[in-house]
């Protein structure tokens, strides 16, 4: 037993491990899961909560440690009793999904309070918040909407208690913890579910015996997770699963699982599997037959070549045949206009600081309720009622709030399937939750790649043509695209764009944000920075003459060539150790949508709802969908209740492919309207109101006005439904491909940008460090605008991780990540985060329903680009592989 008190109240409380953490006890025995567990190595700061006003990591303290202590936990400030450091995230939008709020607030209070007892409202340096918030990590990458929270905070701007009308409509419940997301649902009878992983990156399974563990008290459902051919393809593949009544026993269980393996020789990693000798990872596939999926959309026939498989379908060439005879008589003749570039790309992990979960219970045999970390509610029912032979209306799949995804949430992923088959066994529910090592190493990474890229240009800078040819590295799985990408996105000449997937014994990769964007850019935009030098034109000049579309050359160009820090940048050769540049880079993304998307907003006594069977992944979907309708009601969106998150509303879109806002934003409106006019009907039939018409916040009539509350509670219930509908397609072939209900379509037309970037490069060190960053997106109608600028600056913060930082780390003999936790992999953090500026440009798709088409993945999609551009500005040295290695810039400097 234990005495201390937590939020004011004091606790007698039972520990029944000694080596018990805090956020273990206020998680699990308390029930308060405001505290949020990320990392477990304190390395993230999610679970910060202040013991006698410090902020300490829960995941770390030993529950002794507070004896006799003060606990406070962000239940400590409720919706009633808001410190002013909350009301400021809220008002400022200084967070995302919400999963690192908790923490971070705790943080902030206590810096807060240190501040304010020293300094007074005196404004603080952006380097002291830097340093008071430098224990949290947000990988949403909410950190400047947090400085300006802060400094509000402290300058006094929310020391009075008022109503704080938030631009996100789940902001309240996410600053005082009382967001729900999948690993904080729990059932009375619950069990815990461990994966059983591969231990080789090749073998044979040989035997699996289990009796050992099952016979240990508390354990109660063993089953194997394996495929036809028993094989595991890389170290850690889940080969079984284990449920328990708790987790301790859970993994003390694993280890007592006998496995015998008839180990193979492996290919780990790129470089070994296009070896002549290494072994096949797969055989036997035509060319139809395809491994796991690394995109977002359906995998084009390939053909194999033992580990290589050539795409054999290129959507984006241009008189292939026309360009690679050009750029081969080019290298041949040693054309002077000819620049080629080698590029590389690490591996990027998604990190979402929620891990994947899943909690699932059967009700019968043929009911199933499945609480998911997912960006697809409706798809993913679908797809676990195909799993499990099931129907699909007998599948209803949850996600209140999801804790960052960023495309590596879709599909049915293995916490799933384990947990499913888990609670079918054990007749009771299991809930399945990655620990960081499991989320690092195999939950979900962006592919690695290679990049070729040929241009020929002629002696004006103008591009003739080009080719590209890269190889993606998604480990056992397929369907990269940095090729592809580029010639998507790329200048309008003849191309030829070859895409090879390197299958190897490496977990399998996954979309994510802007798939395969970042890897094209970097090479392309590269290539174009570097063909200016040649060229001696300024960037910007040089593509201008590169691409014939409005908007580049117009809008956004200006814009950039308009910014003092472009204009006033430092040309010529520098000296000495610190030196400063600006770099420019392009950056476009399809429009994607779905068409068959429907929203259904009703109006009952309760007041005006909006339901959709889609999910808010801290994307702001749910504040667009609130305010919309309550903009068509002249109300306030807190009188529009949002609902959001389950499969069984009307089908909503995935949250990927930046296609989940546009496809519903017009539905929405349009149902609320027809919502609207039939309820303006109602007041004259039903309640008699003469030449009754909509007025803001309700109707007015011959005799006087109703509010809508009142005529709400008067006339029937009802709803109106809209869907999406289609647009003009992008391409016949690509559109047949992706006829389904839960695919994307591709619309005419792309979301573009431009980044800039300031860095100052320490010629010693190799350190570079990031000053400033300037990004203009035309993305058509911005429907939230203070939740697109933090989805824009969130996407900079990311792409600043790719250029900078981030690495996975294979060991290539046995197949494990080596770095598979938050200190030895480097995200951003607060104090990496330059300030920023976001410009929209609205206009170029006013003929598109709802007349925007997505920003989510276009934010990250150049940044790094940008950044290596920089660094060439000044040193006159290319980078040109991510992430931009110290030792590389030193080596490369001196040369
Ligand atoms: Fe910080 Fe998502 S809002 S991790």
């Amino acid at each position: 037993m234990i005495q201390t008190t937590i939020n004011g109240r004091d606790h007698e409380l039972h520990v029944e491990h000694g080596d018990e953490t805090l956020v273990e006890l206020l998680r699990g025995q308390l029930a308060l899961t405001g505290t949020k567990l990320a990392c477990g190595t304190g390395a993230c700061g999610a679970c910060t909560v202040l013991v006698d006003g410090r902020p300490v990591a829960s995941c770390l303290l030993p529950v002794q440690y507070i004896v006799g202590r003060n606990v406070q936990t962000i239940e400590n400030h409720g919706p009633d009793d808001l410190h002013p450091v909350q009301r400021a995230f809220m008002a400022n939008d200084a967070l995302q999904c919400g999963f690192c709020t908790p923490g971070f607030i705790n943080s902030a209070i206590a810096f807060y309070e240190g501040w304010r007892a020293e300094h007074g409202t005196a404004r603080p340096e952006r380097e002291a918040i830097a340093l008071a918030l430098a224990g949290n990590l947000c990988r949403c990458g909410a950190y400047p909407a947090i400085y300006e929270a802060m400094t509000q905070a402290i300058i006094g701007d929310f020391d009075e208690d008022t109503v704080i009308e938030p631009p996100r409509y789940e902001a309240l419940d996410k600053v005082t913890g009382q967001a729900s997301f999948t690993v904080d649902q729990r059932f009375e009878d619950q069990l815990e579910g461990v994966l059983l992983r591969a231990k080789y990156p090749h073998a044979k399974i040989v035997a699996i015996d289990a009796s050992e563990a099952l016979a240990m008290p508390g354990v109660v459902a063993f089953s194997e997770l394996l495929e036809n051919d028993r094989l595991s393809r890389f170290a850690g593949q889940p080969i079984g699963a284990i449920a328990a009544v708790n987790r301790r026993v859970a993994r003390a269980a694993l280890k007592r699982v006998k496995v015998v393996y008839d180990v193979y020789p492996s290919a780990v990693g790129p470089e070994r599997a296009r070896q002549a000798d290494a072994p096949e990872v797969y055989s036997g596939f035509g060319l139809f037959r395809s491994p796991p999926n690394a995109s977002e959309g359906t995998v084009m026939p390939g053909r194999w070549r033992r580990n290589l498989r050539r795409s054999l379908i290129s959507f984006t060439d241009k008189s292939a045949g026309k360009a690679r005879r050009a750029v081969n008589k080019a290298r041949r003749d040693k054309a002077p206009g000819l620049l080629e570039l080698k590029t590389n790309n690490s591996v990027q992990v998604h990190t979402a600081l929620e891990p994947h979960a899943c909690l699932a219970r059967w009700e019968g045999r043929e009911r199933l309720t499945v609480y998911l970390s997912t960006q697809m509610v409706h798809h993913g029912a679908r797809l676990i009622a195909e799993h499990f032979d099931l129907e699909e209306e007998n599948v209803k799949v949850i996600a209140e709030h999801v804790g960052g995804a960023f495309g590596g949430k879709q599909n049915v992923t293995d916490e799933a399937i384990a947990a499913i088959t888990l609670a079918q066994q054990a007749g009771r529910p299991v809930r399945v939750v990655y620990d960081r090592l499991e989320e690092m190493s195999y939950a979900a990474f962006r592919p690695g790649a290679e990049v070729q890229i040929s241009l020929l240009t002629g002696q004006d800078g103008t591009i003739q043509a080009y080719s590209v040819d890269s190889y993606g590295d998604a480990g056992i799985a397929v369907g990269t695209g940095a090729s592809t990408i580029v010639g998507l996105l790329g200048p309008d000449v003849p191309r030829q764009t070859v895409q090879t997937d390197i299958v190897n014994h490496g977990p399998p990769g996954k979309p994510f944000r802007g798939p395969d964007g970042p890897q094209a850019m970097w090479s392309l935009e590269s290539a174009a920075d570097e063909a200016a030098y040649r060229a001696s034109l300024d960037p910007i000049t040089l593509r201008r003459r590169w691409y014939a579309d409005d908007l580049i050359r117009g809008k956004l160009l200006d814009w950039a060539e308009a910014l003092p820090v472009w204009a006033g940048r430092e040309m010529g050769q520098q000296i000495g150790r610190f030196r400063r540049g600006v770099g420019l880079a392009q950056g476009a993304w399809p429009f994607l949508y779905n068409g068959d998307s429907e929203v259904m907003v009703g109006a009952t006594p309760d007041g005006f709802f909006v339901r959709v069977g889609t999910q808010d992944i801290g994307t702001g979907t749910r504040s667009v969908l609130g305010a919309a309708v309550a903009k068509v009601f002249g109300v306030a969106p807190a009188q529009v209740k949002v609902e959001l998150g389950v499969s069984d509303a009307p089908l909503g879109p995935t949250s990927g492919g930046s296609q989940a806002t546009n496809s519903i934003y017009g539905p929405t409106v349009a149902a609320a309207e027809q919502l609207r006019d039939e309820l303006v009907a109602a007041a004259e039939s039903e309640l008699g109101l003469a030449r009754a018409t909509a007025a803001a916040g309700g109707i007015q009539h011959r005799a006087g006005f109703e509010s809508w509350p009142w005529l709400l509670s008067q006339a029937a219930p009802r709803s109106a439904t809209d869907s999406r509908g289609s647009e003009p397609a992008f391409n016949f072939l690509a559109e047949l491909i992706l006829s389904d209900k839960h695919l994307p379509s591709i619309g005419r037309g792309l979301s573009k940008s431009i980044t800039v970037t300031e860095v100052e490069v320490d010629t010693r060190l190799g350190r570079i460090r990031p000053l400033g960053v300037w990004k203009a997106v035309a993305a058509g109608k911005i429907f939230a605008p203070v939740l697109a600028r933090s989805q824009i600056q969130g996407g900079i913060v990311q792409g600043l991780g790719y250029a900078l930082y981030e690495e996975r780390q294979l060991d290539f003999s046995s197949g494990f990540m080596v770095n598979a936790n938050l200190e030895d992999y480097h995200i951003p953090g607060i104090a990496d985060t330059p300030p920023m500026e976001v410009h929209f440009v609205e206009e170029g798709f006013e003929s598109v329903r709802g007349q925007g088409i997505g920003i989510a993945e276009l934010a990250t999609v150049g940044v790094a680009a940008s950044v290596g551009n920089a660094v060439r500005q000044a040193t006159g040295w290319r980078p040109l592989k991510t992430p931009i290695h110290p030792a590389d810039v030193v080596k490369g400097v001196g040369q």
